[in-house]
């Protein structure tokens, strides 16, 4: 949203772009540079096979580090729909690592399936799940993950697994004895039972035998300076990492979010990309550095098969990457797979994490589909947001009082421009103090919101988790009475500085906090709002003006006893989950929450949508939304979008057009801009641009319907809304790293013009035997092959598949909530043999009773110059009011003489067309029928 720059003033910041020195590099950081440096070879890390214990999902063996003789617990699961997870901690710690509860990053206990043990063979030990294997190679550790027999994943194939155990400063063996924490107390068969090999003696270590120490001390290892901040590292040295190898893959994606392409770079000269929740200013493009919000999962892909890791650990962490093919250099040690054979690409990762334990997801696949359906089963869906949430938002820091909202309000109507939300920022409130109104601005919010109300229209709210510490602020009173705040390290409430100046935070890693916020959003405490009022939660990473990295200091305090440090890239989450459960209370769990954060972490699609921070408005920026967008997608967020116009700066007629048009094919569609940049409502562009802006932002609201639909399939099958052409193209090797266009689920491809003076534009079109109708003029492309499209300002590029089906509603309306009950236009694009499909999803558009079965699924097929909609589900009591007001079929080669649409009830009629026969498209006029029944329209 903004920054400190602001409120430091010109004393302490220039604001000419990124201050980079206010954020570490890898050699700044004494953890990453460790690990970093561990030079590949054969790693330290012994399985020992004699204390193999298996059960029927899962196993657990001992690992020894045969450097310095500490001992470690690999436990192995087999996981429901073909994922694997390895978990790998001290077997006897200290102190008990972080392990995010089951709940807040994975969904629930992923469910266990039947893992078989092979035996051992050859140093081996194999488990079978499915089609999958998991080999464990005994020693040196490592972990190869086969589809098929063909080796996928490895783990530790290149030697750099490196567990800092536990250790206290005075010298850490010293203390070992009862008061550890030991792993080992589950109750497991003895695996010689299942035919396991040998069991060897002698090999266990007595506890408390003495242990060699495994590496230097270093300077850094028991507190570190950075930018005169000191982290007082209570506990030393415990940062986790390994390498994982993707065997015959080219290319890897995913670990959102940065500002990046969207097949992750070589690491070979730069710093390794960062996961480390941050507020960065002004932020570079084409850079590996941290921002708002992190999830660790990555997803390769190749010609055959599509699989996934996901690194469950919310420290901060470093993620490094090679290829063999980019950097023209072989590190893993795969020779028992790939003797040889240095043409088989690779790429190898190598990440570390500054705390925690080792807990990976191996995700199988074998396809895109299924790597996202696994991702999903771990981290939880995308729930269907309420239709008018992605529909357009108008946004701006800020809208100065009430006046000003009804201003826009009516301006928008004036210029017939449809929108569906206004935004407030901080200066709404009183003295940024969260959930109250600044008075002399909005003095009758109550009425603001009702007149919103009346046109169909919803106001955002901004509020953010620091709050003012000033007496008699009642938030922040109840929450310090209370006991709900963040400690320091010593112990007492947290004072950072934010907007409101001196500031604390309540402590979402507990339930019992994260409840108490729920309830601050009761329209009785958070006085002055009404039901259709939402929230967006900024500044949660959290950002914290004068502290080391403008974030919590690492040795921060939470009530648990844990520090920042284990849990940093967790907090955002936890604070848009809060509020996603406050609004969900306020409607008495009746009406779909609406969130959106700017910090995020793995599993916060269950609650929020995500945009992607303070851009700028640039050209450059309006391109990097498109990888930002894909990345995150891939990673599960999928209604994610970037602001419109860009954040800082003043966009140019040109560029803000061209960012409206390209808004219209992301998921979130919001236009926003900081405080010091003009005014920008669409309609103060001159005439010729609010003209193309104003057709950009009709167009959203005609394809709602189709947006519905694919947040319908999102939250049914975990198929991202955005998707990379190798999502549902995975055998083009040429489109594996295309970025600059994408498809919106498996119907329209879309390329935004991202440059300055275009009128023309090369679009790749996937996909043998496939054409592709200019969703505008219906003209014809064939697939595989690019083509060079005419790109004027007016026009937005976008085709859609011959072989699907897309529903529109082209009623021109004000608000997305007026259109819940109007008429259905399908667009029927046909194959090469004259075929269609789709599908339509109904409900009530804002409310929970679809999970009640509240909801119509419909099935649409043309084929045989016939298009025919069944219904697959229909729930008992459902209706929609909704009919079909226009069919419109591209690629008919001959005019039809005549059209008769078979009704419900059997009973026929036939219906009125016309026939373009240079454009070869044919449109049905008003077959008046419901949607959600069942039809067929013949062509004779
Ligand atoms: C609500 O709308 C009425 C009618 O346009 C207007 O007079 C009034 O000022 C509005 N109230 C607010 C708070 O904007």
């Amino acid at each position: 949203m903004k920054h400190l720059c602001l409120m430091l003033g010109v004393l302490l910041c220039t604001c000419l772009g990124v201050h980079r020195e206010n954020f570490r590099t890898c050699s700044q950081s004494g953890f990453c540079k460790r690990q970093r440096n561990m030079e590949p070879g054969t790693s330290s890390y012994v399985v020992q096979p004699s204390t193999l214990r298996i059960s029927s999902s899962s196993l657990m063996v001992e690992v020894l580090n045969t450097k310095n003789n500490i001992r470690f617990l690999l436990q192995g699961y087999g996981l429901q729909h073909g994922i694997f997870r390895v978990k790998l901690a001290e077997a006897e710690a200290l102190r008990e690592r972080y392990e995010i509860p089951v709940g807040l990053t994975l969904v629930a206990e992923p469910v266990q399936e039947e893992l078989k043990y092979h035996g051992e063979k050859d140093g081996k030990l194999t488990f079978s799940l499915g089609q999958n294997k998991m080999v464990i190679n005994v020693n040196p550790l490592r972990l190869d993950f086969l589809i098929n027999d063909e080796p996928v994943t490895s783990l530790n194939a290149q030697g750099l697994l490196k567990f800092e155990h536990s250790r206290t400063k005075e010298g850490w063996f010293s203390s070992l004895g009862s008061s550890v924490f030991s792993l080992l107390s589950q109750p497991f068969r003895e695996a010689k039972d299942e035919g396991a090999g040998e069991e060897s003696e002698g090999e266990q270590k007595e506890e408390g035998e003495e242990v060699k120490a495994e590496e230097e001390e270093e300077p850094d290892m028991w507190e570190e300076t950075f930018k005169g901040f000191t982290d007082s590292k209570p506990n030393g040295p415990v940062s986790v990492g390994l390498d994982i190898a993707f065997p015959g893959f080219r290319y890897v994606y995913g670990i959102p979010e940065h500002a990046d392409t969207f097949a992750l770079k070589t690491t070979k000269n730069t710093d390794p990309y960062r996961l480390y929740n941050l507020d960065v200013f002004e932020y570079e493009l084409n850079s590996p550095m941290a921002l708002y919000g992190h999830i660790p999962f990555m997803a390769a892909h190749n010609e055959k098969n599509t699989v996934g890791v996901f690194f469950q650990n919310a420290a901060e962490g470093w993620v490094d990457i090679h290829s063999n093919v980019a950097d023209k250099s072989v590190f893993s040690n795969l020779a028992d797979f790939v003797t040889g054979n240095n043409e088989v690409p690779q790429t190898d990762t190598h990440w570390f994490f500054e705390d925690g334990i080792i807990d990976i997801f191996v995700l199988l696949g074998p396809g895109p589909r299924d790597i996202f359906k696994q991702y999903a089963s771990l981290t939880g869906n995308t729930p269907l947001p309420p239709l008018w949430s992605l529909a357009y938002h108008q946004c701006r820091w800020n809208y100065n009082d009430q006046d000003d909202v009804r201003n826009v309000d009516q301006t928008m109507d004036k210029f017939d421009i449809p929108f569906d939300v206004i935004w407030l920022d901080i200066e709404h409130t009183d003295s940024k103090k969260y959930f109250t109104w600044d008075g002399s601005r909005f003095s009758n919010s109550i009425e603001m919101l009702r007149n919103l109300s009346s046109k169909g229209r919803r106001m955002v709210t901004i509020v953010d988790p620091h709050l003012k510490r000033e007496d008699g602020y009642r938030v922040y009173s109840d929450a310090r009475d209370k006991g709900l705040l963040v400690k320091n390290k010593d112990g007492n409430d947290f004072d950072g500085w934010c907007w409101p100046g001196s500031s604390s935070w309540p402590d979402f890693m507990e339930k019992h906090v994260r409840d108490w916020w729920a309830d601050q959003f009761a329209l009785d405490k958070y006085v002055g709002t009404a039901d259709n009022l939402f929230v967006w939660n900024d500044m949660n990473e959290p950002s914290v003006f004068n502290a080391p990295e403008i974030t919590f200091p690492k040795d921060v305090k939470h009530l648990s006893g844990r520090e920042n440090r284990e849990v940093h890239n967790l907090f955002g989450k936890l604070v848009h989950d809060a509020t996603f459960d406050g609004l969900l209370k306020r409607s008495n769990y009746q009406e779909r929450p609406f969130v959106l954060t700017r910090a995020f972490f793995a599993g916060s699609q269950r609650t929020s949508a995500v945009w992607t921070g303070d851009n700028m408005g640039e050209w450059s920026h309006l391109k990097m939304t498109v990888p930002m967008m894909l990345s995150l997608n891939l990673a599960g967020i999928h209604f994610s979008g970037a602001d419109v116009g860009g954040f800082f700066k003043n966009p140019d007629n040109e560029l803000l057009t061209r960012w409206y048009q390209a808004g219209v094919f992301q998921p979130f569609f919001r236009a926003h801009a900081h405080i010091d940049t003009k005014r920008r409502e669409p309609y103060l562009l001159p005439e010729a641009y609010m003209v193309v802006a104003r057709e950009a932002i009709k167009k959203r609201y005609t394809y709602l319907p189709f947006w519905y639909q694919l947040f319908h399939e999102s939250e049914t099958t975990g198929m991202p809304v955005m998707r990379a052409i190798w999502m549902e193209y995975p055998k083009e090797t040429n489109v594996f790293a295309m970025d600059d266009e994408y498809l919106l689920g498996d119907a329209i491809l879309v390329k935004p013009v991202v440059d300055q003076g275009q009128t023309d534009i090369a679009v790749y079109f996937p996909g043998e035997n496939t054409v592709w109708y200019d969703i505008d003029t219906y003209k014809t492309y064939p697939g595989r092959q690019e083509a060079n499209v005419e790109a004027p300002l007016s026009k937005l590029p976008a085709f859609q598949r011959g072989g699907s089906i897309v529903p529109r509603k082209m009623r021109g309306r004000r608000a997305a909530s007026l259109m819940y009950n109007d008429p259905f236009t399908l667009i029927v694009c046909l194959d090469k043999q004259g075929k269609a499909g789709g599908q339509l999803y109904f409900d009530d558009y804002h409310s929970y009773g679809y999970r009640n079965g509240q909801y119509a699924l419909t099935e649409l097929s043309f084929h045989n110059f016939k298009l025919e909609n069944s219904v697959k589900f229909k729930g008992e009591g459902f209706t929609t009011k909704e009919w079909l007001e226009r069919v419109v079929v591209a690629g008919v080669n001959t005019e039809p003489k005549k059209i008769h649409l078979v009704k419900p009830d059997g009973t026929k009629m036939e219906l009125g067309h016309t026939y373009d026969a240079q454009s070869k498209v044919l449109t049905i006029r008003k077959p008046g029928v419901n949607v959600a029944e069942k039809w067929i329209i013949n062509l004779h």
